[in-house]
C-alpha cells in the first residue's frame, strides 16, 4: 500500500466551524475539493496528513482515504474490507480501533458496521501473518474509520486517532469549559493575532486565553501532543514526521512576543486550573492571571485597539437567569466604562440575556457549543458608546453547504 500516493483527505470539524477550517486549510496552500457542513476534502499524501494534524486549530480529524466501494449489506462490507492489504499497514502487535458513521437502510445498529470492519481487518492480518492485533474503543493505536452512506462505503485511515480538539493541555477542565477547537475558532473570528492586548475576564479554565496565546505565538497545536494514529502505522515515515515537528517548533520560536494577555475569574479554583493548563500548554509566561470580579479586571492604559472577550454562563434555571440578567447588564457597563477604544466580544448561548448588555452589536457570528446554538457578539466600544436596547438584525448567512459524506 503506497501512502505517499495522493488520495482524498477528509478533514472533519464540529458543527459551525467549517468556515474557519476552510480558512485554515486554504491558508496552508491546499485547494478544496468539496465543502460540507462538518467536513471538507482535499487531495494529498500522508505527509500532508502529518502537516494538517500538526497545524490545524479547528479540525477534529484528518482522514486519508484507503478504499471506496459499493456495498449494500454487512457481508458485502466484510468482503470489500478484507481485500485491503491490512498486513502492510497494521502490525499484529498494534492496537486497533474501528469507528464508523453510517446512514444506510440495511443497518440500524451502529456497532455492527464497526465490528464487521474490525473482523475483516483482524481476520486478514491473522491469515497473512499468523497473529491478530488487539482491538477496542480506546483510539490509542491505529484508527480506521468507515463512512457508509446508502450503497457507498469508504474506508479511511484516521490519521489523528483521538480528536484534535483534545490538545492535551487541559488537565484541569473546571466548570463548563469550551472545547479547544471552538475556542480557537472564536479567536480566529475576532481576527486576533497577538498584535493587540487581549483581555479575557470570566476566563474559567483559560481555554480562550490559551488558544489565543498559541495563535499569537504561531504554535501549532499538534506540537502539544505526541500520540497520533499515524505514528502507529507500520513503517510510518518517522523522518518526515520529525522534520515537520522541528519546522513547526522553529516557526513558533521565531514568533515575536504578543501584546499583554490578561485572564481573570472571580473563582480562585478557575484561575488555579487556567494557570496549570497554560503551564501544560507552555504559554503560562504570556498570560497575566488575576482572581477578581470581571468588572475589576485590570485594563492596561494601552487598551485602545485591543480585544475584550467574555464567555459568561448562559443559565438554565429561573433563579440563575435573574442573577445572570444583572451580570449581563453589568457587562454592558464594564464595556462602556472601562474598555473605550477596544472591541468587545461576548460569547453566549442565550440571546435574551445578551440583550441585557444594552449595547449595539456590530456583528454576530453564529456558533454551536455542543447542541446549543450560540453567538459571538461584537461591540465597537467607542468613547461614550450609547446604550441601545434594539438588537441588530441577524445577518443572513448562506448556509447552503452540502450534506456530509
Ligand atoms: C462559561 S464559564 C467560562 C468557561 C471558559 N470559556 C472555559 O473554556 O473554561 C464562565 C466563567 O465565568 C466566571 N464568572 C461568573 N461570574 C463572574 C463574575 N461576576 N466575575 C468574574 N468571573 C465570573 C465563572 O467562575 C466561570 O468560570
Amino acid at each position: 500500500m503506497n501512502l505517499s500516493a495522493p488520495s482524498t483527505i477528509l478533514i472533519t470539524c464540529a458543527r459551525g466551524l467549517v468556515d474557519y477550517l476552510k480558512q485554515e486549510v486554504e491558508g496552508m496552500g491546499y485547494s478544496l475539493l468539496t465543502v460540507h457542513r462538518t467536513s471538507l476534502t482535499i487531495e494529498g499524501t500522508m505527509a500532508d496528513c502529518m502537516k494538517l494534524n500538526l497545524h490545524l486549530r479547528t479540525a477534529f480529524s484528518v482522514l486519508y482515504l484507503l478504499r471506496e466501494f459499493s456495498c449494500r449489506d454487512g457481508d458485502a462490507l466484510y468482503d470489500q474490507t478484507v481485500k485491503i492489504a491490512w498486513e502492510d499497514l497494521i502490525s499484529p502487535d498494534e492496537y486497533l480501533t474501528v469507528t464508523s458513521r453510517v446512514d444506510t437502510p440495511s443497518v440500524n445498529n451502529s456497532m455492527f458496521p464497526s465490528l464487521k470492519v474490525k473482523d475483516a481487518i483482524v481476520d486478514r492480518i491473522a491469515n497473512k501473518v499468523g497473529r491478530r492485533p488487539d482491538s477496542g474503543a480506546d483510539r490509542k493505536g491505529v484508527v480506521i474509520t468507515l463512512y457508509w452512506r446508502g450503497a457507498q462505503g469508504r474506508l479511511y485511515l484516521n490519521t489523528s486517532g483521538v480528536k484534535l480538539a483534545e490538545r492535551g493541555y487541559r488537565r484541569m477542565p473546571h466548570k463548563a469549559p469550551m472545547q479547544e477547537t471552538l475556542a480557537a475558532a472564536v479567536m480566529l473570528a475576532t481576527g486576533y493575532d497577538g498584535s493587540c492586548p487581549l483581555i479575557c475576564p470570566m476566563c474559567g479554565s483559560g481555554t480562550l486565553a490559551i488558544e489565543a496565546a498559541l495563535i499569537a505565538t504561531r504554535r501549532p497545536p499538534g506540537l502539544l501532543r505526541l500520540n497520533f494514529s499515524l505514528t502507529h502505522i507500520k513503517n510510518y515515515d518517522a523522518d518526515t514526521w520529525q522534520s515537520l515537528r522541528r519546522e513547526a517548533q522553529k516557526q513558533a520560536k521565531a514568533a515575536s512576543r504578543p501584546k499583554p494577555i490578561i485572564a481573570t475569574d472571580h473563582d480562585e479554583k478557575a484561575i488555579e486550573a487556567a494557570r496549570k493548563n497554560a503551564m501544560t500548554a507552555g504559554v503560562e509566561h504570556l498570560i497575566e492571571f488575576h482572581v477578581c470580579d470581571f468588572a475589576d479586571t485590570p485594563i492596561p492604559a494601552s487598551i485602545s485597539g485591543g480585544i475584550v472577550i467574555l464567555n459568561p454562563e448562559y443559565g438554565k434555571r429561573m433563579g440563575e437567569l435573574s442573577a445572570l440578567e444583572k451580570t449581563y447588564e453589568r457587562i454592558g457597563d464594564f464595556f462602556k466604562q472601562k474598555c473605550p477604544g477596544s472591541t468587545g466580544y461576548l460569547f453566549t448561548g442565550n440571546l435574551d440575556l445578551a440583550k441585557k448588555v444594552g449595547l449595539k452589536t456590530s456583528r454576530r457570528f453564529p456558533f454551536h457549543n455542543a447542541d446549543i446554538e450560540c453567538r459571538l457578539l461584537k461591540y465597537e466600544l467607542y468613547k461614550g458608546s450609547r446604550r441601545d436596547t434594539t438588537p441588530a438584525a441577524e445577518p443572513v448567512r448562506p448556509y447552503n453547504l452540502k450534506q456530509d459524506p
